[in-house]
C-alpha cells in the first residue's frame, strides 16, 4: 500500500490527476490503449473535471482510453444518482469521448443479468487473456465499503473476476459491482478518500486488524498491481 498524503483536497486531486495521466501514458505506450474503471459517488466529480480542464486535458491521448465502471446503482442513466451520468457530465462529453470506448453498467436490464452483460463486455474487451484494468479508482464509504462491495454482503466471497449484482441491505437498493478478484487483477488500483468522516474507515482498512465482511476495502491487493492511496490529512488523520 502506498499511502500519499497532502493537506489539501486541492493537492490530493492534482496528485491523483498527474497519477492518472502517467498511467495512462505508460499503459498507452506499452500496449496501445489504456483501461481505467472509475469510480462513484461523489468524490469523483472534482477529478473528472480536473482531468477535462485546460490543465490537463492536453496530457492525455484520450481517443486510446476505454472508460468502465467498478460499480453502478440500479437507477436509470440519466438518474442524478448514476454513476455513468456522473462521469458523463464532468468528464466524458467535455472531452468528447466516443460511445464505443465507454462501457456503462446497463441499469435498464435486472440487475442480475446486467451484470451478467458487463462481465460478458469486459471479457470481450480483454479478450483470451486476464482481464486486467490498467487503472481502478476506488472511493471509500464511511462503513469502509468500496466499489459496492459492502459490508456482511454475498459478493464479497465471489472468487472470480466478474460484476455481480449485490442487494445492499443498509441502502435498501440493488447494485452491480466488480467484485474483488476482478479489481485485484488491475495493473494499479487507487483509492482516493478526503474527510474527517472517512478517518475511521481508513484506519479500520490500512491498521486494524483483518476482518473483510466489516471492512470490505481489506479485500483490495492487487495480485501484481500497486495500491495506491491518495488522502487528505484530515481523513489520515487516524493513520500512525
Ligand atoms: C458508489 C461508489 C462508492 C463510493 C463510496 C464513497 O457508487 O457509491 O462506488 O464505493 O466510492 O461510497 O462515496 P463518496 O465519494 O460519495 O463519499
Amino acid at each position: 500500500m502506498l499511502q500519499h498524503i497532502f493537506d489539501s483536497v486541492e493537492q490530493v486531486l492534482c496528485a491523483l490527476a498527474d497519477f492518472f495521466v502517467v498511467q495512462a501514458r505508460q499503459a498507452i505506450a506499452a500496449r496501445g490503449r489504456f483501461a481505467v474503471a472509475l469510480s462513484g459517488g461523489s468524490s469523483p466529480v472534482k477529478l473528472h473535471e480536473l482531468l477535462a480542464s485546460d490543465a490537463y486535458r492536453g496530457q492525455v491521448a484520450w481517443p486510446q482510453v476505454y472508460f468502465f465502471f467498478g460499480d453502478e446503482r440500479d437507477v436509470p442513466a440519466d438518474d442524478p444518482q448514476n454513476n455513468y451520468r456522473m462521469a458523463r457530465l464532468a468528464l466524458l462529453d467535455p472531452l468528447g469521448i466516443a460511445p464505443n470506448h465507454v462501457f456503462p453498467i446497463n441499469t435498464q436490464l435486472p440487475p442480475a443479468e446486467a451484470a451478467q452483460v458487463y462481465t460478458e463486455a469486459i471479457t470481450d474487451f480483454f479478450g483470451s487473456g486476464p482481464a486486467q484494468f490498467d487503472l481502478v479508482l476506488l472511493g471509500l464509504g464511511d462503513n469502509a465499503h468500496t466499489a459496492s462491495l459492502f459490508p456482511h454482503t454475498a459478493v464479497l466471497a465471489v472468487a472470480i473476476a466478474s460484476a455481480e449484482a449485490v442487494f445492499v441491505e443498509e441502502l435498501q437498493a440493488d447494485r452491480i459491482t466488480l467484485t474483488a478478484p476482478l479489481i485485484n487483477q488491475a495493473r494499479a488500483v487507487a483509492f482516493f478518500v478526503f474527510g474527517a468522516d472517512k478517518a475511521v474507515a481508513v484506519r479500520h482498512v490500512l491498521v486494524d486488524a483483518r476482518d473483510v465482511a466489516e471492512y470490505p476495502a481489506q479485500l483490495i491487493a492487487p495480485a501484481t498491481g500497486e495500491a495506491h492511496w491518495f488522502l487528505d490529512a484530515a481523513a489520515a488523520a487516524e493513520l500512525p
